[in-house]
């Protein structure tokens, strides 16, 4: 067992009380101005620090791991997902990777959800609507959008937070279809009524609402490509939460432009923060600044993991979220 603290170094600013239980437990430094940093701020950090903890919004490249100090054993990340760090190289330079799974699956799949209603039913449209001091008032036609209960929603990814979504959609009368590298089991399947799709375009090309809810990896990169999108019916709308990435963002554009696909409710960008005027354009589009998992609860929880991660893994035991390439 470790008796010296390990110098942990943060990228952003973490919830209040995460904080103060790290500097009780680790010789911590703090990003009390919450910028994220550069990438010469992040090459600082990864030479000095025993244990970085990074965000999305910090890429660790192979590049930059190969500039990691000798006494960086650990990086635990804030954060599910893990395409920002090159898991490869961490692990040929003996680097510890974890991350914080599970406790965003329930706040992810709301707004999956929220925005799984927010499109069809036009709610940021009337919000600004009744905002504008321009609504004339109630109309037997006005600012019609489209029934959720009795449609089809194909769930693209069926890990946690995609069955999170496919209990919520039942509650509101969606029919469940998936596609998943592998299918659900047996049980899970039967409770959600759920039609397994071994083609993903097939499905695509069948349902009403598509969530895209699979982790960003080399295999899920644009695995909604031009060719798959199109295959989805004009009326039909597209949620993602997942990662930008998933989903050829241009493609997808042109397409809600032309109205061959009816709408999309997005949390996520390829290329964040910058989200392309081709989408912000468009009035069939909700859009939100990635703030699937932000509730309070949701990044205390966060902060308990991270904690957790370091604590075990300085104690010299495999940390509980630890992070192996084959398991994505
Ligand atoms: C997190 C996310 O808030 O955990 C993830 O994968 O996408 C987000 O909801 C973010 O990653 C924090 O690093």
């Amino acid at each position: 067992m470790n008796q010296q603290k390990p110098k942990v170094i943060l990228t952003r600013k973490l919830p209040e009380s995460t904080e103060t239980r790290m500097c009780e437990l680790f010789d911590i430094t703090l990003n009390e101005t919450d910028k994220a940093f550069s990438r010469e701020e992040l090459e600082a950090a990864i030479k000095a620090a025993d244990v970085l903890v990074p965000t999305v919004t910090d890429k660790i490249d192979s590049d930059l791991i190969a500039k990691a100090g000798k006494q960086l054993r650990l990086i635990a990340s804030f954060g599910t997902g893990v395409d920002h760090l090159d898991l490869a190289a961490a692990k040929r330079c003996g680097i510890t990777v974890t991350n914080t799974p599970g406790v965003l699956t329930e706040d992810t799949a709301d707004m999956a959800m929220a925005l799984i209603l927010a499109v069809p039913r036009r709610i940021a449209e009337g919000d600004a609507l009744a905002r504008s001091g321009h609504w004339q008032g109630w109309s037997p036609t006005g600012m019609l959008g489209h029934r959720i209960n009795g449609k089809r929603l194909g769930i693209v990814g069926m890990g946690r937070i995609g069955e999170a979504v496919a209990r919520r959609a039942r509650g509101f009368g969606l029919s469940i279809h998936y596609h998943n590298r592998k299918r659900v089991h047996p049980e899970t399947e039967s409770e959600l009524e759920a039609t397994y799709w071994d083609s993903l375009d097939q499905m695509l090309a069948r349902v009403d609402i598509v969530s895209v809810n699979c982790p960003h990896t080399p295999a899920t990169s644009g695995l909604l490509s031009r060719e798959r999108l199109s295959l989805m019916q004009p009326s039909a709308y597209i949620v993602n939460t997942s990662r930008g990435e998933v989903v050829d963002e241009k493609a997808l554009a042109e397409l809600l432009a032309q109205r061959h696909i009816a709408g999309a409710g997005l949390d996520v960008y390829s290329a964040e923060p910058d989200i392309p005027s081709s989408l912000r354009d468009l009035s069939n589009v909700v859009l939100l600044p990635h703030i699937g998992s932000a509730t309070i609860e949701g990044r205390l929880q966060m902060g308990d993991k991270v904690i957790i991660n370091i604590q075990t893994f300085w104690d010299g035991h495999t940390p509980p979220d630890r992070v192996i390439e084959a398991m994505l």
